[in-house]
Order: C-alpha cells, then sequence, then structure tokens
C-alpha cells in the first residue's frame, strides 16, 4: 500500500473520528474502571475474568487473555473478519469521512473481484429463493404447499419467510440457474449444487421444503430445506454449507425480521418451524441457531439489539442439554436468560397451537431465571430426605453459585437453598466462597502459563525467572515513560539501546525521539508504525491496564530492574576485554545471584 502523508492523515482522521469506547461498546459492555474500561473479551471466548481492555485517553484497546490490540480499526478488522481497508471503509463510512483511494491497482483487482463474487452469489441465492417460491405456489406441487398448509402456516406466513420448494429431480434447479447465466461450478460454491466424482454436477435440494436464511441486510446467505416425504437414511434437514457469504457461527435464523422487534429480548428456539410458528403467532424476536449449537458469536449478535433471552428448546433430553449449554454462553455474555418449561408438547411449535398465543405469553412471563432453572435440574437428581445425597445436592448447587457475580443475586439465592436443606446461608456461603476461590486460583495459574508462553513465543527464547522479570520490567518502563514527567524525572538515566529485546528497542527509539522533540506521544500513530503481527504486544505496552497511581513512583522499581540489566552487560563486555579479576567478581555475584 502507498502510504502517503494524505493517506496516513486519511487514517488518523478515521481514528479520530470512531471514538473506541462508543464503537466497542457496541458489542459489548464496558465497565470503567478508573481511566480505562474493563470487558469481558469480544474476541475469543473470555470465561470469567475481564481481560480485555479499552483506554479512552489512548484509543487503543488490548487483551490481555487473546493478546489481540490495537486502535479501532484493528478491533474492527477482528471483530468483522475484515481486512484492513476493509475495516478502515466501514469506521470511514460511519464517521462521514470520504475514502481516498490509494489501493494498487493488483489489490483493487483482488477486492473487486472478491466483492464481485460475493455480490454474485448473493444475487444467485435470490434467484434460487425466487425459483423455490414459484415452484412452491405451482400447482403441479401441491404437496409442498399441503405439507406447510398442514402445519398451518398462514399465506402470509409462507410469504414473509419465503419458504419454497425444491421439486424431486437432479438438475431442475441446475437448468433454470443456468438459464440465467450462472454457471455449474458457481452453483457449487454457493452451495446450491454438488459437484459428482466424474465433474458432472447435481442440485443439492430435491423434494424439499425450502427455508431461506437471510442475513440482516437482507441478503439470502444459506438455505435450510425439510424433506416431505419418507426417504430412508435422508436427513429431515438439510442446510447449505459454510461458504463465501454464509458463516453458520455468526449467523440466526429469522434474526432479519427479529432485530427490529419492539420486545426488548429475544426467544431462542430449535427449530426453523418453531420460529415461523412463533412469528405466526406474534411472537416476531424468535430466532433459531441453524442447525448447530448455539456460538458465542451469535450471543454477541443478540446482544448488539437486546440483553436478555428466553431460551426456548426442545423438552426432550437433547433440548435440555442444549438449553444447558446455551444458558451459559448467554451468560457469560451477560444477557439475562430465562427458560421456557414446556410441560406438554415436544417444541414451542406444538406448545403455542396447543396453548395459544396468550398462554404462551403468560409461560414467558413467568419463565424461571437460568440459574433456578439449573438449580432445579440439579434438585431433581437428589433426593433431600437422605443426608448424604442432601451434602452432595449442597456441592452441587454451591458450584453454580460460585459462578453468579451479583452480591445480591447470590445471596438470595443462597438464602432460598438454606430453607430448603435448612443448612445455615453462612455455612451454605463459606462453600460458595472456597469454591470460587479454587477456580480464581485455576485461573490465575492459567495466567501465568500464558505469560510464560506468550514470553516464549515473542521471544523465541526459554522462559526462565530472570528473563521474564527483565522483559515485564521493560514493557512496564516503556508504559510509564510515555507521560511526559515520568521521561523528564528518568529519562537522562536511559537510551533505547538499554532494552534487551528487539520490539522495546524500536518503541523506545520512538518514544524518545517523540518526546525529546517535545512532542505527545500519539498512541494510535505509534502503532501505526508496527506490522501487524506485533500489534498485541505494542497495544498491550501502551495501554493504561498497569494499575498505577503513583507513576513516578511505579517506575522506579522496572528502571532498577533494567538498569541494573545494563550493568551486567558492560561488565561482561569489559570482561571480554581481559579483564581476570574482574571476571572473578562477575562469577562469585553471579552464583550469588544464582541461590
Ligand atoms: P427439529 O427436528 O426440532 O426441527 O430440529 P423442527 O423445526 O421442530 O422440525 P419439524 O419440521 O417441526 O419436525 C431442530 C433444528 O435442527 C436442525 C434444523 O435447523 C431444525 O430446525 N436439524 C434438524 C438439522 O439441521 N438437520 C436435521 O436432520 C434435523
Ligand atoms: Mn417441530
Amino acid at each position: 500500500m502507498n502510504q502517503s502523508v494524505d493517506f496516513q492523515d486519511f487514517i488518523d482522521e478515521v481514528i479520530q473520528k470512531n471514538d473506541i469506547v462508543d464503537l466497542i461498546s457496541r458489542y459489548v459492555t464496558l465497565k470503567r474502571v478508573g481511566n480505562r474500561f474493563q470487558a469481558l473479551c469480544p474476541l475469543h471466548n473470555d470465561k470469567k475474568t475481564p481481560s480485555f481492555s479499552v483506554s479512552p485517553d489512548k484509543q487503543l484497546f488490548h487483551c490481555f487473555g487473546c493478546g489481540a490490540g490495537g486502535t479501532v480499526i484493528h478491533f474492527i478488522m477482528a471483530k468483522e473478519n475484515l481486512d484492513f481497508m476493509e475495516a478502515v471503509k466501514l469506521l470511514a463510512e460511519r464517521a462521514g469521512v470520504p475514502v481516498p483511494d490509494q489501493r494498487s491497482a493488483a489489490e483493487k483487482n483482488r477486492a473487486a473481484q472478491i466483492h464481485e463474487k460475493k455480490k454474485r452469489m448473493y444475487a444467485m441465492n435470490a434467484e434460487a429463493a425466487r425459483f423455490f417460491f414459484n415452484n412452491l405456489i405451482a400447482t403441479e406441487n401441491k404437496k409442498a404447499l399441503d405439507y406447510l398448509k398442514n402445519r398451518k402456516l398462514s399465506n402470509a406466513t409462507i410469504k414473509n419467510f419465503g419458504l419454497g420448494y425444491a421439486p424431486d429431480s437432479w438438475s431442475t434447479l441446475i437448468d433454470y440457474m443456468k438459464e440465467k447465466g450462472y454457471s455449474e461450478e458457481e452453483l457449487a460454491e454457493a452451495g446450491l449444487a454438488v459437484k459428482r466424482e466424474n465433474g458432472t454436477f447435481f442440485d443439492k435440494f430435491r423434494d424439499r421444503v425450502m427455508f431461506p436464511i437471510i442475513d440482516l441486510r437482507g441478503n439470502v446467505i444459506a438455505f435450510g430445506g425439510r424433506i416431505i416425504s419418507d426417504k430412508e437414511n435422508a436427513p429431515k434437514y438439510l442446510n447449505s454449507p459454510e461458504t463465501l457469504v454464509f458463516k453458520k457461527k455468526e449467523n440466526l435464523f429469522a434474526m432479519n425480521i427479529a432485530k427490529n422487534s419492539k420486545e426488548g429480548q429475544f426467544l431462542l428456539m430449535e427449530g426453523y418451524m418453531d420460529v415461523i410458528s412463533l412469528h405466526q403467532n406474534g411472537f416476531d424476536n424468535a430466532v433459531a441457531s441453524l442447525g448447530t449449537a448455539f456460538t458465542p458469536q451469535q450471543a454477541d449478535l443478540l446482544k448488539r439489539y437486546a440483553d436478555k433471552a428466553v431460551l426456548c428448546y426442545d423438552s426432550d433430553e437433547a433440548g435440555q442439554k442444549a438449553t444447558q449449554r446455551a444458558g451459559e454462553i448467554l451468560r457469560e455474555a451477560e444477557i439475562k436468560t430465562k427458560v421456557l418449561k414446556l410441560n406438554e408438547g415436544k417444541d414451542p411449535d406444538e406448545y403455542i397451537k396447543l396453548k395459544g398465543p396468550e398462554m404462551f405469553r403468560f409461560s414467558l412471563d413467568n419463565a424461571e431465571s437460568f440459574i433456578e432453572y439449573k438449580i432445579h435440574s440439579i434438585e431433581k437428581k437428589y433426593n433431600l430426605e437422605d443426608t448424604v445425597e442432601k451434602i452432595e445436592f449442597i456441592e452441587q448447587i454451591a458450584k453454580v453459585f460460585a459462578n453468579i457475580k451479583n452480591d445480591v443475586e447470590r445471596e438470595v439465592y443462597i438464602k432460598k437453598i438454606a430453607r430448603e436443606t435448612d443448612v445455615s446461608p453462612d455455612n451454605i456461603n463459606v462453600r460458595v466462597r472456597e469454591i470460587a476461590r479454587k477456580s480464581q486460583k485455576i485461573e490465575a495459574s492459567r495466567e501465568l502459563s500464558r505469560e510464560k508462553r506468550q514470553f516464549e513465543e515473542r521471544t523465541g527464547g526459554r522462559s526462565d525467572l530472570e528473563k521474564m522479570k527483565l522483559y515485564n520490567a521493560e514493557k512496564l518502563l516503556l508504559n510509564l515513560i510515555c507521560e511526559k514527567d515520568v521521561f523528564k524525572a528518568v529519562g537522562n538515566q536511559l537510551s533505547p539501546a538499554d532494552f534487551s529485546e528487539g520490539l522495546h528497542r524500536r518503541l523506545a527509539e520512538i518514544i524518545f525521539e517523540t518526546l525529546g522533540k517535545g512532542e505527545k506521544i500519539n498512541p494510535a500513530a505509534v502503532i501505526s508504525l508496527f506490522e501487524s503481527s506485533e500489534l498485541g504486544l505494542v497495544s498491550e505496552i501502551l495501554s493504561d491496564d498497569k494499575n498505577v497511581d503513583n507513576r513516578l513512583e511505579a517506575v522506579k522499581m522496572p528502571l532498577r530492574i533494567v538498569l541494573e540489566h545494563k550493568r551486567k552487560i558492560a561488565d561482561e563486555a569489559s570482561v571480554q576485554g581481559g579483564d581476570a579479576a574482574k571476571l572473578q567478581e562477575i562469577m562469585d555475584r553471579l552464583k550469588k545471584e544464582k541461590k
């Protein structure tokens, strides 16, 4: 890329006009902690400790868990899975900054090709959806429409969801689409056709009712197809494979509609038919994950529109297991979750048909919280009349409680279980705390080994205590001397060459040069001078996550460590110059230090 001055100005403006706190809080809830914000990392599956940090002053983010970090641009790249220019463009559009076109011809070409391909795939899918719809309403395929009518779907619903029918044939769709100018190869890439070993193609969906999957911008990105006549060995539902435009884990069925719901919460279901049936009954907030388990990415997607959800999974064992897993994922995303109990019918579709929409709403309003659901499912497993089982019951419950972050919520539940078991709340609380502490310890030891691994990855050397100490001291020192006052106080005792690690040295050079000229450090600009593989480390160093009150005080310790190392190196150098007495002295000192 041609990094001209104009272009750099443009990037700076994009960063400046997209406040990082504002942007990131669209994805996760940020909690203010001193002069920075904290959250569970939206870029990796962050469990308990909020390892993600955002600095409003420096306009940088950094995650201590997954090591990601950088400016708003890097955040969008990671979160939306975009390349640098795509992310910049998105942010430029968002802030109304005009985009200068600086790409090389080859780059333009490649980006244009992908863009073109995506556009064509959307058009292809839309065309296929139209084809399926027209087949559904064609008289010769009456059985398909009959099937949907039998399932009580209205014409309006069929139209709203763009349902369709794929005929019982190996090539009707292929023939139709070829006529429209699409090649078989393209159809296979879009997941609509399948290539045989011998190089010929056949329609993927045959004799199935079709459910188009539509993204938030209204593009048809994939299909689900339900079998309507008995066939041996055919799965009930067949889904599109992952394609250039379809990422299963990141989309939810009917989210294109549900995102506009006024309900303030989402209803999460297992099946296409459940969702459609609920929408027909006035619940426009129902969505389903697409034939796979609910994912953290899908939780993030929900979170962008509401922070409440009700799990309405099937009443069978598989549905209950899925409820447990989805519930945990929603809890981690800090979405307030309830669980709907279906006391009649096997799934929400049957339930609402049996009970009607008013009763359904009543059941929703009275649904238990996910925690209560967990408590009840544990209760079912134990006989509380039996002493041994009662103790085990409390142990299991305590594990659940140890995960509740909100103190009040935890207390309420502890009291409730205390009453039920006739064990004092204090004793239950002691156990809950023990378990919580233990899991914190495990977390902490994971943290340490993570730090070691990171060190080894970055330096290519084995970590020992001494090296880690120096390495961490250099990082802290670099962070602290970015401040003018600190630089003034200690900068003259140091030079960039005193940093042992290559990247640290380069960063120090930039800091010394900038502050030496009396200019201020602009972290977002500094970061843009590094390779993308170095971003994580640079953002970590520059981030405000150091928990220091008094910088002038805090700088003393890392400064001492770095200066001591410098002296040691100097000593060793003079030994190589031939000073035998000095050699002995150093050997002695090193021996002492080792001990
Ligand atoms: P269900 O069988 O509960 O779906 O499977 P449903 O929508 O209630 O189906 P019917 O029409 O009322 O019988 C739940 C979901 O799991 C996926 C589909 O997304 C389905 O909607 N699934 C199920 C598959 O992907 N493949 C299968 O073979 C079955
Ligand atoms: Mn069903």
